[in-house]
């Protein structure tokens, strides 16, 4: 199916697959950091079409993310963590999640289970692997390392203890701007202390409170966005030299609409079934501001939020140098 725009505007046309589907995460001309949690699956209609039915999301991109992924961990290990506690919660959400990327894609992918013994086919890889749950040499990795061979998105393990999320296990190769090295072993209020104004407005324990509300199979969302130079999903603090300097050159390159990416983080949070442990999953979509520009109403709001967005949010966000040229094109009525 394809999403006509007929608003009488220059871009009208067929929208591809891309752009229909993208998370496109402002509903206002204005931005500010809110605990905007939502359940997860619900579908969420867009000017250019919807997104949001399925916990994972498997899109064009899965075989080149997942090799990606890889050539990051063979380049640096650290981004992988996992204290020795937290070893049932990653065989929950082995258990949680292959089941539910089947339920959701069955012509692609398929899981069986009886009792501890699992089958899982996944068709985009050729792959069929038989394991036991609990037994970390069935699998041909480590199971964390497994799980994120599979699925997009970025995983995250927090322990509940003393009234407080610990961030005790992670595999995170495409985090914007931070590190999970770093972070492995903060809690919740610790890992957001970096980030302006939460403190103040009480966001932050707030979430803490409704993350620790959850009850076990409990499923929630929210999204997160900032911007990336080139399709780059490896923004983490151990890449910075490769990637910060472009976020100043980025201001005079006459092709600023083509390399200029709005990143949107789906990000769910899950309460394990088992270990009662919380999955915090991260998948990170990204568009060039040419298609965001082929959406008459995205180009708009878009452009609104980044001309309007306070100083301290646009640099904690490290859009401050391209912010203003990024908007300008948006607005601009050949843009
Ligand atoms: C309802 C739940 C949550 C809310 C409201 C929330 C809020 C935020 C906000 C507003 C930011 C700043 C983002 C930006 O401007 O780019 C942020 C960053 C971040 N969040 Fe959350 N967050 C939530 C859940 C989580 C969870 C479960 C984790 C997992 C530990 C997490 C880890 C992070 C990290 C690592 C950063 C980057 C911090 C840095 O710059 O070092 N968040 N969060």
């Amino acid at each position: 199916m394809s999403t006509i725009i007929t608003d009488g505007s220059p871009e009208t046309g067929v929208l591809p697959e891309r752009i229909r589907r993208f998370p496109f995460p402002f509903t206002a001309d204005s931005y500010r950091y809110s605990a905007n949690v939502e359940p997860a699956r619900k579908t969420v209609e867009t000017a250019a079409g919807s997104w949001g039915s399925h916990l994972l999301d498997v899109d064009e991109h899965y075989l080149h993310d997942l090799k990606e992924r890889e050539a990051v961990l063979e380049r640096d290990p650290s981004r992988i963590a996992a204290l020795p506690h937290m070893r049932p919660a990653i065989w929950d959400a082995v258990a949680t999640l292959l089941p539910a990327m089947a339920e959701d894609y069955p012509d692609k992918m398929s899981f069986e289970r009886s009792g501890s013994s699992c089958r899982w086919r996944n068709t985009l890889q050729s792959l069929e692997v038989e394991f036991t749950i609990g037994d970390d040499e069935s699998l041909p990795t480590s199971p964390l390392h497994f799980l994120g061979s599979q699925i997009q998105d970025d995983i995250v393990f927090l322990d509940a203890r003393q009234d407080a999320l610990w961030l005790d296990a992670g595999l995170v190769t495409f985090a914007a701007d931070w590190s999970l090295g770093f972070d492995v072993g903060m809690n919740f209020l610790e890992v957001h202390h970096p980030v302006p104004r939460v403190k103040e407005e009480r966001i932050v324990s707030r979430a803490e409170q409704f993350l620790l509300r959850l009850q076990p199979g409990d499923q929630y969302r929210r999204t997160n966005w900032t911007m990336t130079v080139d399709r780059r999903l490896d923004t983490s603090t151990e890449t910075y030299p490769d990637w910060a300097q472009d976020r100043s050159l980025i201001v005079e390159d006459v092709d600023l609409p083509g390399r200029l990416h709005l990143r949107v983080e789906v990000q769910h949070m899950i309460r394990l079934p088992r270990s009662a442990a919380l999955l915090f999953l991260i998948r990170t979509h990204l568009l060039p501001l040419v298609d965001i520009a082929k959406v008459p109403a995205w180009r708009k709001t878009l452009g609104h939020v980044l001309a309007e967005l306070p100083e301290d949010m646009a640099e904690y966000k490290g859009i401050i140098r391209y912010r203003k040229a990024a908007s300008d094109w948006l607005l601009s009525t050949n843009g």
